[in-house]
């Protein structure tokens, strides 16, 4: 029998993968109970994978192009997280459609952070769509991923006000400070058996009797304030930029 391993986190990037290094001083400070165990882009020039391969991180690069049909890449993808033997799936800025061939088998294990405040704008250019829609603030979700393209269940939300002379760019700037504090939460939860996918959506605690239940909000601003302290997040102005760490786990249902 094999020694039980470290929980092992498997990100999937395709492009600078900032969300990545996050992850990786998280396990690395010890903040996250578990180590990279690899990192994978579709995207051959990924600069993320770069910069996990100086933190000592495996990678890999497992490129779309080579691949008949999405269901063959997703096969590769599955093989490789295998013989990883990982426990969990973040999804950094990965830009592919999963199928369930990959989606399946990682059930209640697979996170994405996508940078708007979903169901609001699912797909590309979010920030640019909340701008012309007008919309007084963005923000970035991280939710449980299903078959539905950036709609599954979410779990938590961060918001930042849009500013009048804001570009997409400016507002980019201000939302992936937060999804770098709101990620690593997420997981952490998700690590410590806290937070499971179910047929009601992202629950939280949900095994704990109804009277002695957390106040969610509450306990996730507590839990961010010790990450943001734990993480070092330079520059991280709570009062300036944001508005509301919104949780939106939902808490189950009582009598079904
Ligand atoms: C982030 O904005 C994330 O929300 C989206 O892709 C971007 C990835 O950025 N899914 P990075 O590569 O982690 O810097």
């Amino acid at each position: 029998m094999s020694e039980p391993h470290k929980t092992r986190l498997a990100i999937l990037i395709s492009g600078r993968g900032s969300n990545m290094q996050t992850f990786i001083k998280a396990c690395a400070q010890g903040s996250l109970d578990a180590e990279v165990g690899i990192v994978i882009s579709n995207n051959p020039n990924a600069a993320g994978l770069q910069v996990a391969a100086q933190a000592g991180i495996p990678t890999r690069c497992i490129n779309h192009r080579e691949y008949v049909g999405r269901e063959e890449f997703d096969a590769a993808l599955v093989a490789e997280l295998a013989r990883h033997e990982v426990d969990l799936v973040i999804l950094a800025g990965f830009m592919r459609i999963l199928t369930p061939v990959f989606i399946a088998p990682f059930a209640g294990k697979l996170l994405n952070i996508h940078p708007s405040l979903l169901p609001k704008y699912p797909g590309l250019h979010t920030h640019q769509r909340a701008l012309d829609a007008g919309d007084p603030e963005a923000g970035v979700t991280v939710h449980y991923v299903t078959q539905e393209l950036d709609g599954g269940p979410p779990i938590i939300q961060a918001r930042v006000p849009v500013h009048d002379d804001d570009t997409a760019e400016t507002l980019a700037a201000r939302v992936i400070e937060l999804e770098h504090v709101i990620y690593p939460l997420a997981a952490d939860w998700q690590l410590q058996g806290r937070l499971k996918l179910t047929a009601m959506g992202a629950t939280l605690d949900s095994s704990q009797q109804q009277g002695s239940q957390l106040d969610h909000e509450i306990a996730a601003m507590a839990a961010q304030r010790k990450n943001l302290e734990q993480l070092g997040i330079a520059g991280f102005n709570p009062e300036n930029e944001i508005i509301l760490q919104q949780v939106l786990v939902q808490k189950p249902k009582v009598g079904g």
